[in-house]
């Protein structure tokens, strides 16, 4: 049997754990997946562990993302460029940081038939989750992607460090309504509008009224699957998607670098359509 982890904290919310099992066990692969709470302190320990024959590897979620890739052996390129680790691999005691979180927002557009390519962008955030999805948009070549961020430092920040992929920049509160209409993406990466202590607080990250014209409002919000930003979208025509997706098929490329599979991800959809 070989184990995969997921280094949080908390870890105790977490439904990869339910996703992956669903997974391994519809293939009959001898794998477990368990979430562990681990404290920064023991951040050290826990890459030890890591390392153990029996494990394959983990995947890392808040707040370890970055604070792994001191630990790593080696990382890709995706990796290095997002700034951020979400699957680690363990090649015979060393240790492969990876992020599929880009690749895995990606293959959710796919899914509903939307490329990013040619396309003008508006992306609300510009924290960890907005680097991995800039990565995606840019690679994908959509022709340009403004940065909205309520502290707008971080957003020309988060455009400057990713300049030599492709065109960004930071959108100002005085521009924004005109530039969200004009672009056919919006998309939120920030936590703006989901569930909390068991509760929808119905707030969305924008004013209400800010909409694209014509193409797709995106949200990496799964709980709830229609946040407030979605309704206004659903509500005047735009295609709208949640980030049930992206959470899917993240893990659906982790699962592929410890199992050498592809992973079943209608099996995965369902085990955790249930759960949120
Ligand atoms: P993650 O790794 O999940 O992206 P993060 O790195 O803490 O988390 O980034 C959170 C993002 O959500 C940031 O863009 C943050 O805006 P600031 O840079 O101004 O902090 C944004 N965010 C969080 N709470 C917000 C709120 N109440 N209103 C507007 N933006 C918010």
């Amino acid at each position: 049997m070989k184990d995969v982890y997921l280094l949080a904290y908390p870890a105790g919310h977490s439904i990869s754990p339910t996703m992956h099992n669903a997974a391994f066990q519809h293939l009959g692969l001898p794998f477990h997946y368990q979430a562990l709470e681990v404290g920064p302190e023991d951040l050290s320990i826990a890459m030890d562990k890591l390392r153990e024959p029996q494990v394959a590897g983990s995947n890392v979620t808040v707040p370890h993302k970055q604070a792994v890739m001191a630990y790593m052996d080696s990382l890709s390129d995706v990796a290095k460029q997002i700034g951020a680790v979400n699957t680690i691999i363990n090649n015979d005691g060393l240790l492969h940081g990876h992020n599929t979180d880009a690749s895995g927002y990606l293959r959710s557009l796919q899914d509903i038939n939307f490329s990013p390519e040619g396309k003008s962008v508006v992306m609300i955030g510009a924290g960890g989750a907005a680097r991995a999805v800039l990565y995606a948009l840019l690679e994908a070549k959509a022709t340009e992607v403004f940065i909205y961020n309520r502290t707008s430092e971080k957003a020309t920040a988060l455009a400057d460090d990713f300049s030599a992929l492709g065109k960004v920049s930071a959108a100002t509160t005085d521009n924004l309504k005109e530039t969200i209409q004009n672009c056919q993406l919006l998309v939120n990466t920030t936590s703006v509008g989901m569930v909390k202590e068991g509760k929808d607080p119905d707030v969305s990250p924008i004013p209400d009224d800010y909409l694209p014209k014509e193409g797709l409002v995106s949200d990496i919000i799964y709980k709830p699957r229609q946040p407030r930003l979605l309704a206004n979208a659903h509500q005047a025509g735009l295609a709208t998607q949640h980030g049930l997706g992206m959470l899917v098929y993240q893990g659906a490329y982790s699962f592929k670098e410890w199992t050498g599979v592809d992973a079943p991800t209608d099996i995965m959809f369902k085990s955790i359509e249930v759960l949120v």
